[in-house]
């Protein structure tokens, strides 16, 4: 091939990221060229990174540190705020590209289906977790009037969403929490925050750090309870997951740290209690959430648990469900509504017949399913990568009929037509700058946070965010 190739990514999170700096790599390694175009619905970059990770989590920003670089040297063009399948569509994408990488992640909330579980009070995680980390299109106002509140779901979704509800709100003034969020937690009257797993202690999908963390949460106690241990114990299963995984091992001891003597009272204003072996099966209420039902439940021995019979109700005024999140389908591509990932072999984009779309492919969430940390989608975009390039260099690629023009601006020309205010990376150095900034302005407005340091306080406004992203910023560079 005598021009580049060219390649459209779909999603600026850390997958889509990843995909477009192994394959300017490996291209330019081998003496070619590539041009690529990373298209975002965010005016930002970063994906879940920005939008999920908890804002109490700033070693992740190292994470940020070397994504920040990748895009910075110029050779992946960041194309934001320009929601694919509806600004642009994917047939247009094929139309310019030899090949698109959807790297769209998941957004939104796996179901949980039990009566009540639409009920006034009653939240899916991923949209607290976009409340709280400033996503621009969810509602600014969020209702934290619950003293009482569950959580359901034993992953570290559920360990944040517990732990940034029960935190005082001083404690995360040092995040790049938006300023309504930071009023809306300190107005809230939470006291207890009950996290509930269905299966037992041996099984939780937590991360050791993690999990650990919530012991070292100012002013809340950590409390588990006896019985869901004895009831757990004796389970072969949960036995030889001990004895052979060194994570499990570490988050027992942790866990079994928190057992406390009979005669123990707590002493912090707010309390955290992780449940095990609770199944919930109802949400409890009339005309809002009064309650959860749960039935108990007893390990069978292969990891799995049923149901005893036995049901508790846990009086709460507010519930969250953390049962994982789901990723959604995009107009004129593949779906597995079942795994609800884009149907896919080892990242090529299979059709209904399970033969590869030339062209099309998947990496990150939206090729595995919602599970694992930033790090893993690496490897995903390397084997995607790896198989588009042995296609392009096989010769599968289909041609791409419409020309990138001589700067490769036609695409801009398109959107500009269509009166889409697209961002680009110069436009978030803009925007970074211009949230450290007010990081930097931030000014405590009581002595007992004079000693706290804001590196930056989030825009959240989509509109004010393209604004800063456009003032100064050249389009198309
Ligand atoms: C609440 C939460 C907290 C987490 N915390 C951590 C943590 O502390 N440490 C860790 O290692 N992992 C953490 N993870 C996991 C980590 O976030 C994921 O592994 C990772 O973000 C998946 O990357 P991705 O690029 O596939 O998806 P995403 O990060 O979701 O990125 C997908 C991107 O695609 C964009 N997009 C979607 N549809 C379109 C479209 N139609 N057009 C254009 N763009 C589109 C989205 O806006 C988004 O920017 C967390 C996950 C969650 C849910
Ligand atoms: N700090 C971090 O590193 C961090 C933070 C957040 C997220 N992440 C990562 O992001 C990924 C997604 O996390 P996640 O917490 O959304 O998912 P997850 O790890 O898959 O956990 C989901 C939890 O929901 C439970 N669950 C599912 N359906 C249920 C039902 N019907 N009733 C009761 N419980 C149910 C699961 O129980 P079973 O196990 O019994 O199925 C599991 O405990 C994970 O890989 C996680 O590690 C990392």
């Amino acid at each position: 091939m005598t021009r580049p190739l060219r390649v459209a990514i779909v999603g600026a999170g850390p997958a889509g990221i990843y995909a477009g700096n192994i394959l300017n790599r490996q291209v330019t390694e081998a003496g070619g060229e590539v041009a690529i175009d990373l298209f975002e619905s965010l005016p930002a970059p970063y994906g879940l990174i920005r939008y999920g990770v908890a804002p109490d989590h700033p070693r992740i920003k190292g994470i940020v540190n070397s994504l920040h670089e990748m895009l910075d040297a110029g050779t992946i063009r960041l194309i934001g705020n320009v929601e694919v399948g509806r600004d642009i569509t994917v047939d247009e994408l094929r139309e310019r590209y030899d090949a698109v990488v959807f790297a769209t992640g998941a957004l939104r909330d796996a179901p949980l289906d039990i009566p009540g579980i639409d009920l006034p009070g009653s939240y899916g995680a991923a949209d607290v977790v976009a409340w709280y980390d400033g996503h621009p299109d969810v509602a600014r106002e969020w209702p934290l009037e619950a003293e009482q509140i569950a959580v359901i779901g034993n992953g570290n979704v559920a360990l944040d969403v517990a732990r940034v509800l029960a935190k005082h709100p001083k404690d995360l003034l040092s995040t790049d929490v938006p300023a309504n969020v930071v009023a809306g937690l300190e107005a809230s009257p939470v006291t207890d925050v009950h996290v509930f797993g269905r299966r037992g202690p041996t099984h939780v999908k937590f991360t050791p750090i993690e999990l650990r963390e919530l012991g070292e949460v100012p002013d809340v106690d950590v409390i588990v309870y006896d019985d869901d241990f004895e009831r757990a114990a004796g389970d072969p299963h949960a036995d030889q997951l001990l004895a052979s995984n060194n994570q499990v091992k570490v988050m027992t001891r942790t866990l079994n740290g928190w057992r406390k003597p009979a005669d123990w009272v707590p002493t912090a204003s707010r309390r955290l209690h992780l449940h095990f072996l609770h199944a919930p099966v109802e949400v409890l209420g009339v005309d809002r959430v009064e309650g959860v039902r749960f039935e108990r439940t007893r390990p069978v021995g292969d990891g799995s648990v049923v149901g005893t019979g036995e049901f508790v109700d846990v009086p709460v005024q507010a519930v969250y469900r953390a049962v994982g999140y789901a990723s959604s389908p995009l107009p004129g591509v593949p779906f597995d509504e079942r795994r609800a990932v884009i149907p896919n072999d080892g990242g090529r984009v299979t059709d209904a017949a399970g033969q590869p779309i030339p062209g099309v492919y998947a990496t990150g969430w939206i090729k595995r399913g919602p599970v694992g940390l930033i790090g893993h989608t690496k490897g995903d975009a390397l084997e995607t990568i790896t198989n588009l390039l042995a296609d392009a260099a096989a010769g599968a690629l289909p041609e791409p009929t419409v020309s990138a023009g001589p700067d490769g601006d036609e695409v801009f020309e398109l959107l500009e037509g269509r009166g889409i205010r697209f961002t680009t990376w110069a436009g978030w150095l803009e925007l970074d700058a211009h949230e450290r900034g007010l990081g930097e302005a931030w000014e405590p407005t009581d002595a007992a946070h004079a000693d706290i340091v804001r590196e930056r306080v989030k825009v959240v406004p989509r509109d004010e965010q393209v604004e800063i992203s456009r003032a100064g910023a050249l389009v198309g560079s």
